[in-house]
């Protein structure tokens, strides 16, 4: 059962983030902002996105938080420092040999002094050296000198970010818990397309506020499924979706930053294991079904993003089949409907019952399937999304349109794991009304509210 999450409010409902001022004298006075008085060392490399560094910076104090920034000296050729000391209000440091900074041991103060550190945007060069324990600038140093948990924001050239070399850092470093933030995908400033875009500002401060803030979900045990269910032809063939597992994936990270306790059930997906997530790896959907099931019991919520598939071939060769020179008719057995029969294990003696969410991912008619799925099925929350143009499958961004019994909430298009916060919000406040007993409304609640007036 989900504990109580007592917390102020962050910030007074209906007055955006950036338009609050921006001292820390005032910031003092407002302790209810996301990121009140946290002192944030902001680390900024060179790449081409170092210009949103600027904003990004105004974004953090606007949020609350106090800014130091240290620029790369490959970051100073993009931008100047002294942008980021106006709009920080400190002084900014860049080079590791800086007499009078060092005299009192500055990058020893600095990384004392940081509460958290973001890198954004951190290049391909910066995640190496810090996969690889590098200190030889100012800003890798001060990583490794600190004691500060780090989230990162990488923003470099598609090819760059699919490289196996970034990936494999970029996993070294999520093991280590160092959360990534993004990236984003679309367009590129080289001409290109794919993924490698700096978050916007704003989601990188929402998403920094939940790491910070409150876990709304401590002592809550959340079951993930995702990625596309695999149903064998033959040993070498098979019937499959293009499910990226990413959704699913993003949910069970959210979840567990949100202080879960998570378990993620992951159809065949190469993706990284978020960190503090149990993972369990299945392949077809009646395997699916057995791990769901298997974990149902002791779950509080789960949260169906797994494309499960709906047929699977009646049987599965033993050897590899063979071109006889005519059509194939292959016969489809329908699979076990997984959600359904999760939902049918709701009620449970003494605690909240099991909170069921689905997924409708459709081509068309998004809402009206969505709907019929909802009331279909039983389920207590679903999340609608549009398949193509760059959304929902085998892509980093998604819209949702969420429906449960008497209210919607459409959350507009964002990286994914911005939306699986807000997803969990929304569940958390729904979780809340339907159980009282599970403890008082949550804080998230109201910025479930919040958003959906938007
Ligand atoms: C015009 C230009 C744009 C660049 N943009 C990026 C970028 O967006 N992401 C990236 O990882 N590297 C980019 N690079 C390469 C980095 O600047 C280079 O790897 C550098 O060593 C990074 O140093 P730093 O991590 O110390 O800041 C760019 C280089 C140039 C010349």
């Amino acid at each position: 059962m989900c504990r109580a999450r007592v917390a102020a409010e962050p910030a007074p409902a209906g007055i955006p983030v950036s338009y609050r001022p921006s001292t820390a004298s005032v910031n003092s006075h407002m302790p209810d902002l996301p990121l009140a008085n946290l002192r944030v060392l902001l680390g900024v490399s060179g790449g081409i996105a170092a210009y949103k560094a600027a904003e990004l910076t105004r974004r953090l104090r606007d949020a609350g938080a106090e800014v130091r920034v240290v620029l790369t000296e490959n970051a100073a050729r993009f931008v100047t420092p002294l942008t980021f000391q106006a709009l920080s209000g400190n002084p900014v440091r860049s080079g590791l040999w800086d007499d009078a900074a060092e005299a009192a041991m500055g990058h020893i103060e600095l990384a004392r002094w940081a509460e958290r550190i973001v890198l954004a945007p951190a290049s391909a060069d910066l995640i190496a050296r810090l996969a690889h324990g590098l200190a030889n600038d100012l800003l890798s140093t001060i990583c490794l000198a600190s004691a500060a948990p780090v989230a990162l924001a990488p923003a470099m050239n598609q090819q760059m970010w699919a490289h196996a070399a970034t990936q494999a850092n970029v996993e070294t470093l999520r093991k280590r818990g160092v959360a990534v933030l993004g990236p984003a995908s679309g367009g590129q400033a080289c001409g290109e397309f794919g993924a490698g875009r700096l978050l916007e500002a704003e989601s990188i401060v929402q998403e920094l506020a939940q790491l910070h803030g409150p876990k709304p979900l401590a002592g809550c045990r959340v079951l993930v499924s995702a990625g596309p269910t695999f149903e064998d032809i033959d040993p070498v063939r098979y019937l499959g979706n293009r499910s990226s597992g990413r959704m699913g994936f993003a949910i069970a990270q959210a979840a567990a930053e949100q202080g879960a306790t998570v378990e993620l059930i992951a159809g065949p997906v190469h993706l990284p294991t978020p960190p503090h997530v149990t993972r369990v790896d299945v392949r077809s959907a009646r395997d699916m079904r057995a791990a769901v099931m298997e974990r149902i019991e002791h779950s509080d919520v789960f949260v169906s993003a797994a494309a499960v598939g709906d047929y699977r071939p009646g049987e599965t060769a033993a050897h590899k089949l063979k071109k006889h020179g005519s059509a194939l008719t292959l016969t489809l057995t329908e699979n076990p409907d997984i959600i359904a029969e999760a939902a049918a294990h709701r009620a449970r003696a003494g605690r909240a019952p099991l909170f069921v969410v689905g997924f409708a991912a459709e081509t068309r008619d998004v809402e009206k399937y969505a709907r019929d799925k909802l009331a279909r099925k039983n389920l207590d929350l679903i999340a609608a999304n549009q398949v193509g143009g760059g959304l929902g499958f085998d892509a980093c961004e998604n819209e949702l349109l969420l429906l449960w019994p008497g209210g919607s909430e459409r959350l507009a298009r964002a990286d994914k794991g911005v939306l699986a916060h807000a997803l969990l919000e929304r569940i958390a406040a729904l979780r809340a009304k339907l159980a009282p007993a599970s403890g008082p409304r949550p804080r998230s609640a109201k910025n479930a509210a919040r958003r959906s007036r938007r």
